[in-house]
């Protein structure tokens, strides 16, 4: 059975993707320090799929951990999830994201080679487009940064594809992910942010349970349909299908490749505040706010790379998003820790 490294394995993204791995025969195996997790998620997937993922509490910096990880199993490859993400906090706190997310990743890729291990699926993000001169976006659009947490992921991009051009035998495949959403349709896990969340879909849908009064829809003056924000929202088990598909397409003079992980399509703030409570039956209350500052005006993929090169294409439309979003919220209105 192949083996398969998972770090931030219990994160919302994480998991899911480890319930797919278990699911298709994989063994995985996760390392994570639960800065942003619960380890309740392990019984729950344990729920989905009937067995428990391995699991070592420990944080990707530590070299002895994992070293002990990698003398313990035969790992065939690693799908690497752990990191910070929230782009606010990374302006306020840069060095605990360059230090989590850069340093983290050297200290992987060096544990990776000390024990001969050198395939890697690496989270990206399409904030590495920064504020796109077009939609939709391509892999080859110019890269940028406007903040902390997007300029982790530029470095951590970049040192991957030097180390692949420098040694032909590290075999990555960078997935940008577009706005992951959704959740498992058994409503056992999803996203479970720690405080006020600062993705829409998470507060749309804590608005829905009463846990936040109304949604602060973040401008209403942009260059589009309606006026506010547009985005490709991605259903994480589409999400959790691209890293198998990721795992099953490396190949010998793979070196560095860069898709897009988006449905293709964009919704506005307001559409996707109209299907939500389609598919809850809720009101969701909201008012026009000053836009957020940082924010763009529309992002969306275009994914024909990873259809052609991992055969992987987006399967859940917008109506699956919010029907699985509620089912989670409305059995778990407290996250994991209900
Ligand atoms: P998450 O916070 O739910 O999961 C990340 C996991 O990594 C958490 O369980 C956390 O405890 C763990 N972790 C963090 N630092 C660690 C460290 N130093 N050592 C060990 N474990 C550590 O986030 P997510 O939404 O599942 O995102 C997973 C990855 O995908 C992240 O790298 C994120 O940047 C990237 N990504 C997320 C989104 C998004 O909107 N959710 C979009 C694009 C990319
Ligand atoms: C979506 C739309 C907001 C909250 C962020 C990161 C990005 C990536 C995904 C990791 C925008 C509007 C939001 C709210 C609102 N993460 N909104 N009220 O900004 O596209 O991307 O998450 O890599 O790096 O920047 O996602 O969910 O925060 O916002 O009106 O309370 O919803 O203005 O138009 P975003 P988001």
């Amino acid at each position: 059975m192949k083996k398969v490294l998972v770090t931030g394995g219990a994160g919302y993204i994480g998991s899911h993707t480890v319930v797919t791995l278990m699911e298709r025969g994989y063994h995985a195996i996760i390392v994570d320090n639960l800065d942003n997790s619960n380890a309740e998620v392990l019984n729950r997937i344990n729920s989905i799929v009937g067995t428990k993922p391995d699991f070592i509490e420990g944080d990707v910096r530590d070299a002895d951990v994992l070293d002990r990880v990698f003398s313990s199993y035969e790992i065939d490859g690693v799908i690497h999830f752990a990191g910070l993400k929230a782009v606010g906090e990374s302006v306020e706190k840069p060095m605990r994201y360059y230090s989590n997310n850069v340093e983290g990743s050297i200290s992987l890729l060096k544990a990776m080679d000390r024990h001969d291990c050198r395939k890697l699926v690496f989270s990206s993000s399409s904030t590495v487009y920064g504020d796109p001169v077009r939609v939709p976006i391509t892999e080859d659009f110019p890269l940028s940064a406007t903040n902390p947490y997007g300029q982790s992921k530029l470095m951590i991009e970049t040192i991957l594809r030097d180390l692949a051009n420098a040694n032909s035998q590290w075999q990555f495949t960078l997935l940008r992910y577009f706005n992951p959403v959704g959740a498992h349709a058994s409503g056992l896990i999803g996203e479970d942010p720690n405080g006020i969340p600062n993705n829409l879909m998470p507060y749309i849908a804590q608005v829905a349970v009463g846990r936040l009064n109304k949604l602060n829809v973040f401008g209403d003056d942009y260059p589009t349909e309606d006026g506010t924000g547009v985005r490709d929202y991605i259903h994480v088990m589409d999400l959790a299908d691209a890293h198998m598909q990721a795992l099953l397409h490396f190949k010998p003079d793979h070196g560095c490749r860069a898709y897009n992980i988006g449905t293709g399509n964009g919704y506005s703030v307001l559409q996707m505040l109209q299907a939500f409570e389609k598919a809850s039956g809720k009101d969701v209350p909201y008012s026009i706010e000053a836009r957020r500052s940082g924010d763009i005006a529309e992002s969306y993929a275009n994914c024909e790379l990873s259809k052609q090169e991992i055969d992987w294409v987006a399967r859940r439309d917008l109506d699956q998003i919010m029907k699985d979003q509620w089912n989670w919220q409305s059995n778990n209105p407290n996250g994991y820790k209900d």
